[in-house]
C-alpha cells in the first residue's frame, strides 16, 4: 500500500469516511480554531507521508470534523521549506486532502507588513503572490501537470465570499500581494524595500508552495494573512518568531470569526 493509502486509511478509520468539503492550513499561533473542530485529532506522526514539523507554536495534529455545520479537515501545522529544504513537504498531504473529496484549500499565515495601513493585528487576504524564493514544489515533476496555470490562483469566488463574511462580522478585510521569502532568518530592510518596489504587501515563510501545490491537485485554493509585525526596517519594533507567536492571537480571534461565518454560508 503506498504511504498516501495507509494515511486514509488510518483517518477513515478514525473519522469515519464522509467526504471533506474543506481543507484548512493553519499558521503560527492559529491553532485555537483546530480545538474547535467536533471530532478527531489525528498526530501527523499516525499518518505516513505527513510532515514532521519542527517549529514551536504549532500543533501537528490533523482534526477532521464538523465546524461551523460542514465537515472539514484541519492541519494543525504545515512544514515550512526552512525546516528540511523540501518545497514540496506537503504534497503527501494535500494528496490526501483531494483524496478525502476537498474541493478547495484555505490557508492561513502569519506574516510582516509592508504597508502601513496594514499594521500588526490586521488581516490581509491574498489577492496574489510572487515566489520571491525562486523554489517551486513541483521541479521534478515529470508529468506536463506541472505547468500550472497560476493566474486566479487566489479563488476569486471564494475571495469574494470571503470578504462578505468579514463585511457581515463588521470585520477590516484587507487585500493585497503575499510574497515568499524562504526564511528561516528574517528579511532585511533593504530586501523588504525590494519587495515593496517589486509590488509586495505583505511577507512570510509560507503558503506559496501550498497554493502551487493545491492548484496542481486541482484543488481550489484562498489564503489570509495575520499580520503580526511591521516588515524588517519599517518600525522600530524588534522582529522575533516569540513576537510572532504573540501577536498572532491577536488577528486569530478575527480571522476565527470570518471563517465560521464563511462555513455558515457555503453548505
Ligand atoms: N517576515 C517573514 N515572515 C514573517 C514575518 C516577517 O516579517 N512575520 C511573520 N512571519
Amino acid at each position: 500500500m503506498s504511504k498516501n493509502a495507509e494515511a486514509l486509511k488510518v483517518i477513515r478509520d478514525r473519522a469515519g469516511d464522509a467526504p471533506v468539503r474543506y481543507g484548512l492550513i493553519l499558521g503560527s499561533g492559529l491553532g485555537h480554531l483546530a480545538h474547535q473542530v467536533e471530532g478527531v485529532a489525528i498526530p501527523y506522526t499516525d499518518l505516513p507521508g505527513f510532515p514532521h514539523v519542527s517549529v514551536s507554536g504549532h500543533n501537528p495534529n490533523l482534526h477532521i470534523g464538523q465546524l461551523g455545520g460542514l465537515r472539514v479537515a484541519v492541519f494543525g501545522a504545515r512544514e515550512h521549506y526552512y525546516e528540511n529544504g523540501n518545497s514540496a513537504a506537503m504534497r503527501p498531504a494535500l494528496e490526501v486532502l483531494r483524496s478525502l473529496g476537498a474541493e478547495a484549500l484555505i490557508l492561513t499565515n502569519a506574516a510582516g507588513s509592508m504597508r502601513p495601513d496594514i499594521p500588526p493585528g490586521d488581516l490581509m487576504l491574498l489577492s496574489d503572490h510572487i515566489n520571491y524564493s525562486g523554489l517551486n514544489p513541483l521541479i521534478g515533476e515529470p508529468t506536463d501537470q506541472r505547468f500550472v496555470p497560476m493566474v486566479d490562483a487566489y479563488d476569486p469566488a471564494l475571495r469574494a465570499a470571503l470578504t462578505q463574511s468579514a463585511a457581515s462580522e463588521g470585520i477590516d478585510l484587507k487585500d493585497g500581494v503575499y510574497a515568499w521569502y524562504s526564511g528561516p532568518s528574517f528579511e532585511t530592510p533593504a530586501e523588504i524595500r525590494m519587495l515593496k518596489g517589486l509590488g509586495a504587501d505583505a511577507v512570510g515563510m509560507s503558503t506559496v508552495p501550498e497554493v502551487i501545490l493545491a492548484r496542481f491537485l486541482g484543488l481550489k485554493a484562498v489564503a489570509i494573512s495575520t499580520i503580526t509585525n511591521m516588515a524588517a526596517g519599517m518600525s522600530d519594533e524588534k522582529i522575533s518568531h516569540e513576537h510572532t507567536k504573540a501577536m498572532a492571537p491577536l488577528g486569530a480571534a478575527k480571522l476565527e470569526k470570518i471563517l465560521l461565518n464563511f462555513f455558515r454560508n457555503h453548505r
